[in-house]
């Protein structure tokens, strides 16, 4: 087994991309990939195990039940890249499926360094797996994983745990277009999606009743706080989730309980809250059935088949480049 990670310094964009969300006119933001520093990551892994939030068990209920169909529908032989493993936990059963077929060279491409390592420890156990993270963005490491092809080699991109909700739905088509252009045709993409269901579940998923929720969203303003030197008092703030019916979304914010100025010197700024005034930090799309093969069709590919779990509306689709 070969394991190595290549690593690079996503820092600078931090103090920018904060700086930028907090000093727009209108409605204050910050981009929810920042929840995914060690602490995020950790909290991202235990959300997936709370009662109200099935998105994570569904998604690895199709992908255990469906492996070796999903695997039978592939061109071979072919290398797997991931955008956003994570732990990496969901795709054992695929990774198993195929490496009972061929050597697999297994490529993870995540920002957060710790949960590439999780994933690492994870799955180094398989046989006849080969594992090389990336430690980039989703796109960058698409294309470094796809320098990485051998002749006659195919792709498997899995996207999985309904990533794509947290872009909106031209910025989620858009992305798959980009996905598209690094594929050759007849590689492909599978693809979770967390389907439509009623509000309650869904802000219940959201907004979990031992505060879970609450404590990976506030952890973006401690990641402020510890890598910028920033002075938010996290007891000023509370956690809030709505949802947008317009957007067939779920959002999160953060909610500040009193007028406040927050010092961010890591990012050159100084910020006025009035009360009640929120930091927007994630939204999370839900999708019908229907539109996914048109979404794949809008980016290149061909929805070759869909599987949907019984108990929690969600969709894995697997998508054929054209
Ligand atoms: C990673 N992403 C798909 C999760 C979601 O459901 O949008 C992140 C999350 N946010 C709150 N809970 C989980």
């Amino acid at each position: 087994m070969l394991v190595h990670a290549i690593t690079s310094d996503l820092n600078y964009e931090f103090a920018s991309d904060v700086r930028a969300g907090l000093t727009r006119t209108g409605q204050k933001e910050l981009p929810s990939k920042y929840f995914y520093d060690d602490v995020g990551s950790t909290l991202f892994e235990v959300i997936s195990h709370l009662p109200e939030y099935g998105l994570t068990r569904a998604d690895e209920r199709l992908l255990r039940r469906h492996a070796s169909e999903i695997v039978e529908r592939l061109a071979m032989p072919v290398a797997v890249a991931e955008l956003g493993s994570g732990s990496g936990k969901k795709s054992r059963w695929v990774l198993e499926a195929l490496c009972r077929k061929q050597r697999t060279f297994y490529y993870p491409v995540e920002i957060s360094r710790s949960a590439l390592a999780m994933c690492e420890r994870e799955l180094r156990d398989i046989d006849s797996i080969s594992i090389l993270g990336f430690e980039r963005e989703y796109l960058d490491g698409l294309l470094e994983v796809a320098a990485h092809r051998k002749y006659g080699q195919h792709l498997l991109v899995l996207f999985l745990g309904s990533t794509i909700g947290n872009f909106d739905r031209a910025a989620g088509v858009r992305f798959l277009i980009e996905v598209r252009r690094i594929l050759e045709p007849g590689d492909s993409l599978l693809l979770g999606t967390d389907l439509e269901k009623p509000s309650a579940q869904v802000l219940a998923a959201y907004d979990d009743e031992l505060g879970v929720t609450a404590a990976f969203n506030l952890n973006l303003l401690a990641r402020v706080n510890r890598e910028l030197d920033a002075d938010f008092d996290l007891g000023q703030f509370s956690h809030m989730a709505r949802i947008n019916p317009g957007a067939r979304s779920v959002e999160m914010h953060l909610r500040s309980r009193r007028r406040q100025r927050v010092n961010i010197p890591g990012a050159d700024l100084q910020v006025e809250f009035l009360e009640g005034e929120t930091i927007w930090t994630e939204s999370s799309h839900k999708y019908s059935t229907e539109e996914i093969f048109e979404m794949a069709r809008n980016a290149g590919f061909r929805c070759a088949a869909q599987w949907i779990d019984e108990e929690w509306p969600f969709a894995e689709n697997l998508l054929i480049a054209e």
